[in-house]
């Protein structure tokens, strides 16, 4: 039995024993557990030791690196490598793929992971997190290529992800159900406090970044209209409107109380295929949603059934309560 307050290792030996949950697996994700505490704290101590700021540098994504994105991602390193069957670390801060292993066996991991999401919050004082995503390869793999992590998100084994909020907070699935836990203070550990996450079917709440009306296609503009039109418009019920500039914290919201979370392609990012990136950010949290009783899609494909291209690559995102990513679907022409 699931008992509230029961620390993560417990929760992890509890899956081990009664859900086949593999012993390598269960140290690998005490490991990022330990890796997003001590983010926490480096994001807590970030003012004291002048960190919040950018790092002068730019990622392989086009974006000026904040100090906390690469000391995040310099501790996912620390602590995935580890474990001995982790075969590749993929992270949105580096360009290459990171291979621990020359030569892989069938059943070693990949993780994937987004250290510091919605790094932009990092100095308003604002929620950000770190976001990862386990895949177990089937066979070995080809590791001069980086081209051998390109693994569709349906072959997740286990997602996670921490937000640093008022407090911080863990939530994985490791394919059955999304547990949540809190970081407690005095004793140091994550316990379960959010047993069983589920999304409602339906929602009245939407998040979307809105300045970007002007650059969206007809179908999102279509969807959007009808929300702001309330009782007047064809949806005949009013909305309410969420946007944190951090995807956990609207995540974690919608797990919480039910919404949909929007950051579709656009004029503005066209180019680029989308802002959100699918291999650290779409794919984890679609895995999350769906197991949690969401959807996610990209508005004419699960988002989980997409073949990666590259590992950098980006998607269109709808995620959140199923009814409502149906009606975004809808306007896309997707039945
Ligand atoms: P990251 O900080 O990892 O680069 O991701 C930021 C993402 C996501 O968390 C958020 O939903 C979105 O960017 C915010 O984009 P806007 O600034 O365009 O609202
Ligand atoms: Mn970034
Ligand atoms: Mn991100
Ligand atoms: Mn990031």
């Amino acid at each position: 039995m699931l008992e509230t307050n029961m620390t993560f290792r417990q929760f992890l030996l509890h899956d081990y024993r009664n859900e086949g949950l593999e012993k390598d697996l269960v140290f690998l994700l005490e490991d990022i557990a330990t890796a997003c505490a001590i983010i926490s704290n480096h994001v807590r101590d970030g003012a004291f030791k002048g960190n919040l700021g950018v790092a002068g540098s730019t990622n392989i994504q086009g974006e000026d690196q904040k100090q906390l994105d690469v000391i995040a991602d310099e501790e996912f390193i620390r602590h995935c490598s580890n474990c001995s069957r982790v075969a590749a670390l993929v992270s949105e801060e580096v360009d290459e793929v990171h291979w621990l292993k020359k030569e892989t066996k069938a059943g070693d991991y990949i993780v994937y992971f987004d250290p510091l999401d919605g790094s932009s919050n990092l100095d308003v004082n604002l929620s950000v997190g770190s976001i990862f995503s386990i895949v177990q390869i089937a066979e070995p793999i080809d590791t001069s290529t980086d081209a051998s992590v390109l693994i569709k998100g349906s072959k997740q084994i286990c997602a996670g992800y921490s937000v640093y909020g008022p407090s911080t907070s863990l939530v994985i699935t490791t394919g059955h159900s999304v547990n949540g836990f809190t970081h407690q203070q005095g004793t140091g550990e994550f316990r379960l406090t959010f047993k069983d996450m589920t999304i409602p079917e339906t929602t009245s709440e939407f998040a979307i970044n809105a300045s970007r009306y002007r650059l969206w296609d007809e179908p999102i503009r279509a969807y959007f209209d009808e929300c702001l039109a309330g009782v007047d418009g064809a949806r005949g019920s009013n909305t309410n409107m969420r946007w944190t500039a951090s995807m956990v914290a609207d995540i974690h919201r919608i797990l919480t109380r039910g919404g949909v979370f929007l950051y579709p392609m656009d004029e503005g990012n066209r180019a680029t295929g989308g802002k959100l990136r699918l291999m650290y950010e779409a794919n984890p949290m679609g895995f999350i949603v769906e197991q949690a009783g969401g959807s996610a899609s990209t508005g004419t494909q699960r988002i989980l059934d997409v073949t990666p291209t590259s590992h950098h690559q980006r998607v269109p995102v709808i995620m959140g309560s199923k009814d409502e990513v149906a009606r975004i679907d809808a306007f896309h022409g997707k039945s």
